[in-house]
């Protein structure tokens, strides 16, 4: 799925030599959320390279090997989520050479590796690890052998590898710098005072500067404590000062800022990230609604809680503008790679702006002539890259492995274009435009309130949910996307096997399933659908099922049916999407705790799935 990398170079003005470890331990920490099965370091210092890693968490590995000990001006880390070789202590990253002379980190997977492995045995090299990444070192081992430099050795090696990387390497014969690479997995360089990074993602090294350089695919270059060298695929030097962007995340955007967890944090932070997304969405949304306009066909794509976000923008499309859009899931993208193409115009949702699925799906799409417009919250990401046009969420960085400020922003973009192209098609008067976009600007005191309201209850309902091991969240129309949001939750972080359906469709099968005592969760908006969701109700009630329900305030019809309720204001449904999401995260949020699992990494999962 995915790894996080990090590299850090420094004057040995910058102080101690173990200072370095400590800092590229901090930000493996930063990394986590990416993978988590196993974390190691390597560093260069006094002619050698030393390398402590092991299987476990990074704070359960540093207890045992000291990682932040180790010495040295020049330091790679890694933090694993295993794809070739089971999680263990010889298959954690730096992967090294036969002589220990060269180390490799890497994100990403080497498709090639069993044929590149064997030559390389036939060649007398002895491999230690069961992972692709260890040919790496030993091609670049083979190369140094013929004599070539470093950087010429590292590069006649990657133009053997197939597949993704991001690259991180040291050599003992250049002990100044991290020679790195990149193709298909996310690769940043941090520009600092007699320092220099690079790492997966930004908040790893957000505490020492934030001057950035996004490494675009097929970049390659190394960096020293006071130079940074990039070029391009072919070979072309790049103009790095050029390419320095400063990013206005600040570093306690990172921290957990007295929360026990990031996710509890980000939840809170929802107010503040969908205010921020506000910003600029006017224009931003104005060209894309032009494209939309011109288009053929529109079409969403995307995957986890981005394709939900997508089922809302798709229903809003058709039910406002009256649009015949149309939502996949991005690894199942090829149903469509003959039938969308010139004319059509493709909606890719990513918060990353990285996961592989969506990335390739938009590849093939572009290649046809469609034209991609996407949404992410990290800037310059691949797919905003890759796009035609991008609309920004200003989340800010998300380090909770589950979504959930990402999600609401995303909702507050889609709902804010639909309008925009529902109004320019006449489908929606000015005034009802408007008033609708009014009431979106109310999200983030209604999020608020909501939150300091429900959080109480939603613990508590959190806490009854631990003794089931499965939950139906049902919805219609536009509240289903917001049960599958909801079901999602629950199962990546409470593993509560969680399902949504229609609610009309319930009674099609799933029904079958329910006994006393099963909990059904019920989202109910103040819209055409609130009736039927009562019949809804009562089937399952009669059936004996645990009823709860995030409802419209002045609905006490369908309250006293219920065994809870969350009542919240009447709203118009574009607005409910992202209100009722709320109280879904909370509940899930609090059933992980009270089960003792941590919400932020979620066993089997990595932020950002860089795998295909
Ligand atoms: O970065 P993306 O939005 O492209 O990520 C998509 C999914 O991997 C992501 O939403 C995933 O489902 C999360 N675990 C949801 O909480």
């Amino acid at each position: 799925m995915a790894c996080g990398i990090i590299g850090v170079t420094a004057r040995k003005s910058h102080g101690a030599s173990s200072r370095i470890a400590e800092i590229v331990k901090k930000g493996l920490e930063k990394l986590e959320y990416r993978g988590y099965d196993s974390v190691g370091v390597a560093a260069i210092y006094d002619n050698k390279i030393v390398v402590r890693k092991g299987k476990g968490k990074i704070s359960e590995v540093n207890r045992r090997v000291k990682l932040d000990k180790v010495l040295g001006w020049t330091v790679v880390g890694h933090t694993r989520w295993a794809t070739h070789g089971a999680p263990s202590d010889v298959n954690a990253h730096p992967h090294i050479d036969c002589n220990g002379r060269i180390a490799v980190v890497h994100n990403g997977i080497i498709q090639n590796y069993v044929e590149l492995k064997k030559e390389l045995i036939a060649k007398g090299h002895r491999f230690r690890s069961e992972t692709d990444t260890e040919v790496l070192a030993h091609l670049i081992e083979e190369y140094l052998k013929e004599g070539n430099e470093v950087f010429q050795a590292f590069k006649r090696a990657l133009r053997r590898v197939k597949g993704s990387y991001a690259f991180g390497v040291i050599v003992v014969d250049e002990p100044d710098k991290i020679f790195f690479a990149r193709r298909d997995s996310p690769l940043v360089i941090g520009v600092g005072e007699g320092m220099n990074f690079i790492a997966s993602d930004i908040p790893a090294f957000l505490e020492h500067t934030r001057n950035v350089i996004i490494v675009y695919d097929g970049e390659v270059g190394f960096i020293t404590s006071d130079s940074i060298y990039l070029e391009d695929e072919s070979g072309v030097p790049i103009d790095v000062k050029a390419r320095i962007r400063k990013i206005d995340w600040t570093p306690d955007m990172a921290k957990k800022e007295g929360y026990p967890h990031f996710m509890i944090k980000e939840i809170h932070e929802q107010p503040r990230a969908l205010r921020d997304t506000f910003r600029g969405l006017d224009e931003s949304v104005e060209k894309a609604s032009e494209l939309i306009l011109e288009a053929r066909r529109v079409y969403f794509v995307a995957a986890g809680t981005s394709y939900h976000a997508c089922l809302v923008g798709d229903y809003l499309l058709n039910v406002l503008a009256g649009i015949p859009s149309l939502s996949m899931i991005s690894s199942e993208y090829k149903k469509y790679r003959k039938s969308i193409g010139e004319g059509d115009v493709v909606i890719a949702v990513s918060q990353s702006g990285e996961t592989i699925d969506t990335l390739m799906a938009i590849r093939v799409f572009k290649e046809n002539g469609a034209r991609v417009v996407s949404i992410s919250n990290v800037v310059d990401s691949a797919i905003p890259r890759e796009s035609h046009y991008t609309i920004y969420t200003r989340a800010g960085p998300e380090i909770g492995v589950a979504a959930t400020k990402t999600f609401t922003t995303q909702l507050l973009v889609l709902s804010w274009l639909s309008l925009a192209v529902a109004e320019k098609m006449g489908k929606l008067g000015k005034g009802e435009a408007e008033k609708l976009r009014r009431e979106l600007e109310r999200t983030p005191s209604l999020v608020s309130d909501i939150i300091a309201r429900y959080e109480g209850v939603t613990k508590k309902l959190g806490e009854e949910l631990v003794n089931s091991s499965n939950a139906f969240y049902l919805g219609r129309g536009i509240g289903l996307p917001i049960a599958m949001e909801g079901a999602l939750k629950l199962k990546e972080i409470a593993y509560i096997h969680a399902e949504a359906y229609p609610a009309g469709e319930s009674k099609h099968g799933p029904i079958a399933l329910v006994e006393p005592g099963f909990p059904v969760i019920f989202l109910v908006f103040e819209d055409e659908w609130k009736r039927h969701m009562l019949g809804n109700i009562e089937e399952m009630k009669a059936r004996g099922a645990y009823a709860i329900g995030v409802i419209p305030e002045e609905s006490d019809f369908i309250e006293e049916r219920l065994d809870k309720a969350i009542v919240i204001p009447k709203l118009e449904p574009i607005v409910g999407t992202i209100v009722y999401s709320v109280p879904l995260q909370l509940i899930a949020y609090y059933a992980a705790v009270a089960k003792g699992y941590d919400p932020d990494k979620p066993r089997n999962l990595a932020k950002t799935v860089t795998v295909e």
